[in-house]
């Protein structure tokens, strides 16, 4: 991964970078010594090298046999559900056919999208990943009911038990006591990680091993970022974001955008958008964090990017991946006058057209902060997952909140379970 900062240091003063690059240096500290806010919540900051091989081993056997399936559908929501859906949607072909499916349900409530569902999944042999911390949400709690009910009308007892996998806490939860009444094969969600801190756990790992990627890998991947992001140098790029938003949010640069130019990343920005969120927007701060896909978005909200409100910086994550992109041919009649560009490879024009966003997004001042990836694959991933968390839990302790707590999205669920009549 490379970090390129100039074109946000643009913005900022010499002054205001050091020492807000010193604050992000201690904040570092204060969360490795376990003593910040929130600190029965940092199981996540050693998941890269707390796993075991046998654990692995479990979550692989596991996976292997969900793998003979046509389809799985994973049930969860929020940070039982993006996590697994942004690694999984980023490997996998756009247009691809791979076995087992990967199928999501219960991050909505949308009826149309769960009878459909439910008809598709008619003529398949699928399985079922229910995840749910607390065991009690309610999104995923309706699917799983529907989908069980399902899923035994179709096979018999002992088959049912071989295709279904849950992952909740070890103790709480109507989940927990349906797993063990039931003796469904589970896993369990460690007390001290939070949901949207939770894809290298098992609420990740066992979807992304069923969608056949390797874990390892991604493990790899995010052990690398921890090496680099733990350390107290002016390189650590964790500590060098956790500066510049900081910096600019104090600027009135209120809204990021993490723009990519590859919508094999769109779920990661999804994943992304909830983790820095959840983690920053309390005690009325924090900077609202949006995304964008160019060059398709550069259609549409590029207008505002460029000219509208000055509240915006962009974080762009670029892949230069040219390996796999067609080149574009010369045609004798050249009657779309594109002979200009014959022998260009595709990803060559989004790269000038990156370039050319750049220039004029820093000259319509929007700040950028550039994330440059060689390759999409689970160790990149991997490596993105933990340096965004570990920054974002810096940048949350420089902004003076706790970022790892959700009291707002609490809020939403008790009035939900006030307004349906649920008996608490
Ligand atoms: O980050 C969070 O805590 C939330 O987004 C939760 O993950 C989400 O509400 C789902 O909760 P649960 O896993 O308890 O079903």
């Amino acid at each position: 991964m490379k970090f390129e900062i100039k074109h946000a240091l643009k913005f900022i003063k010499h002054e205001e970078y050091n020492k807000a690059f010193k604050e992000a240096e201690e904040q570092l500290e204060v969360l490795k010594s376990g003593k910040g806010a929130g600190n029965d919540f940092l199981g996540w900051l050693e998941l890269p090298n707390s796993m075991s091989l046998e654990d692995i081993k479990d979550l692989e056997s596991t996976a292997n046999k969900l793998r003979k399936l046509d389809a799985v559908v994973v049930i969860g929501i929020g940070g039982s559900y993006l996590g697994a859906r942004a690694v999984i949607s980023s490997l996998t072909p756009n247009f691809s056919k791979n076995k087992p499916e990967i199928l999501f349900a219960g991050h909505n409530l949308n009826g149309n999208y769960h009878t459909e569902l439910i008809e598709y999944l008619k003529d398949k042999d699928f399985g079922i990943i229910v995840i749910s911390k607390s065991g009690t949400t309610t999104e995923p709690a309706i699917a799983f009911r529907l989908l069980y009910t399902e899923i035994k009308k179709r096979f018999a007892k002992d088959i049912v038990k071989e295709r279904i996998v849950v992952i909740t806490d070890a103790n709480k939860g109507a989940l927990r006591t349906l797993c063990n009444n039931e003796g469904f094969k589970n896993f369990i969600i460690p007390d001290n990680v939070g949901g949207r801190f939770s894809v290298l756990t098992p609420v990740g790992l066992l979807p992304i091993a069923v969608a056949g990627f390797d874990i390892s890998k991604l493990i790899n991947g995010a052990s690398e970022a921890k090496d680099l992001c733990w350390n107290k140098s002016s390189e650590n790029p964790a500590l060098q974001y956790a500066t510049i938003r900081n910096v600019l949010y104090s600027k009135n640069y209120k809204t990021e955008l993490l723009v990519n130019y590859n919508q094999s990343l769109n779920y990661i920005a999804e994943w992304w958008k909830q983790l820095y969120g959840e983690s920053e927007g309390k005690e009325n701060k924090g900077i609202f964090p949006a995304s964008a896909s160019f060059t398709t978005d550069l259609h549409s909200l590029g207008q505002y990017i460029q000219q509208g409100e000055r509240n915006i910086f962009e974080t762009v994550l670029y892949v230069d991946d040219e390996q796999n992109a067609p080149i574009i041919n010369l045609d004798k009649d050249n009657q779309d006058k594109l002979n200009y560009l014959a022998g260009k490879n595709m990803e060559f024009v989004n790269r000038k057209a990156f370039e050319g966003t750049l220039l004029a997004h820093t000259d319509g001042n929007v700040p950028n902060i550039i994330i440059e990836i060689e390759k999409i694959n689970e160790k990149s991933i991997g490596f993105i997952l933990y340096f965004f968390e570990i920054a974002c839990a810096i940048s949350g302790y420089m902004l003076g909140v706790n970022p790892f707590d959700q009291p707002g999205v609490e809020d939403y669920k008790r009035n939900m379970f006030r307004l349906l009549g649920k008996k608490v």
